[in-house]
């Protein structure tokens, strides 16, 4: 029979384990948003702002990235958008996915951006695209899909996304200016394969976060191994 104090170690294990268990584990992963090819895309991420999320695949072959992008406008009647800024990492310059409710029933309207301002209007994108199309998800989100060409070579990209304002006659108001409407852009990484580890996965993408996995996977092999030592 357990001793108290084991009984007590394994509840502290546990509490541990359901305490850093959401930081570790993606959200995304839990989405069940499917490619073109009606395939799960080859890697998922919890983007840092915004509770927006990017499932993608990238084809070195012919250098396509596929993406659905997954967000909730901030109100009933606004927007989300995704967009690769080909020349900087700002907004400005960013060649945007941007996508609207357009009533109960209907698929959300998905047009493209050439943002050069805050006025956002309609207009060409610097890069080839196919496949745009947008899809209405539980709990008010919105999912962008579409296949970019990326420069050939090219490591990585600048992404930008955003959540907001209202749409009136078609025209997209503004997004709010609060520090996660203002830091929702960040460098994705094609090729990331150079860092290992983490459950023999060969997902490429952000290596602090396959680092920090690691970490914590032997901060937890260790603690289960203590455990077990004094319950023995
Ligand atoms: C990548 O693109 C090439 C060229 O279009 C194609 O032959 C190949 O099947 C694609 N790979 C995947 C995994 O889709
Ligand atoms: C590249 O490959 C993707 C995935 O197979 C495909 O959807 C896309 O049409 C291809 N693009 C070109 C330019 O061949
Ligand atoms: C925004 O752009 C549209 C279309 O080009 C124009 O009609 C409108 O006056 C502009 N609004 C502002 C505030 O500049
Ligand atoms: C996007 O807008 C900028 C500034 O007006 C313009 O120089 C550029 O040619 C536009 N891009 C495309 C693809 O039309
Ligand atoms: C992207 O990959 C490069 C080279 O593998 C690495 O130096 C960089 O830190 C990576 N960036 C992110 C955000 O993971």
């Amino acid at each position: 029979m357990a001793s108290h104090s084991s009984l007590l170690l394994i509840l502290t294990v546990a509490l541990f384990v359901s305490i850093i268990s959401p930081a570790t584990s993606q959200t995304c992963s839990t989405q069940n948003v499917l490619s073109a090819e009606k395939t799960p895309f080859q890697t998922c991420l919890d983007l840092p702002e915004l509770e927006s999320y990017l499932h993608y695949t990238y084809n070195a072959t012919n250098s396509s990235l596929s993406v659905a992008f997954v967000a909730a406008p901030s109100r009933s009647d606004g927007w989300i958008a995704w967009a690769i800024n080909p020349t900087a990492t700002t907004m400005s310059g960013s060649q945007a996915f941007l996508a609207y409710g357009s009533g109960a029933g209907a698929p959300p309207v998905v047009k493209t951006y050439n943002i050069t301002g805050h006025n956002l209007t309609e207009g060409r994108l610097a890069f080839d695209f196919w496949n745009l199309r947008a899809e209405s998800l539980n709990g008010g989100r919105i999912a962008i899909f579409t296949t970019v060409k990326v420069p050939a070579g090219a490591g990585s990209v600048n992404q930008v996304w955003q959540i907001g304002g209202n749409v009136k006659n078609g025209r997209v108001g503004v997004h709010p200016f609060s520090p996660p409407n203002l830091n929702s852009r960040a460098v994705l990484n094609l090729t990331g394969t150079t860092s290992t580890g983490g459950g023999g996965s060969k997902t490429p993408g952000n290596a602090g976060w396959m680092m920090t996995n690691v970490h914590l996977g032997v901060n937890l092999g260790f603690l289960v191994l203590l455990g077990t030592i004094i319950i023995f």
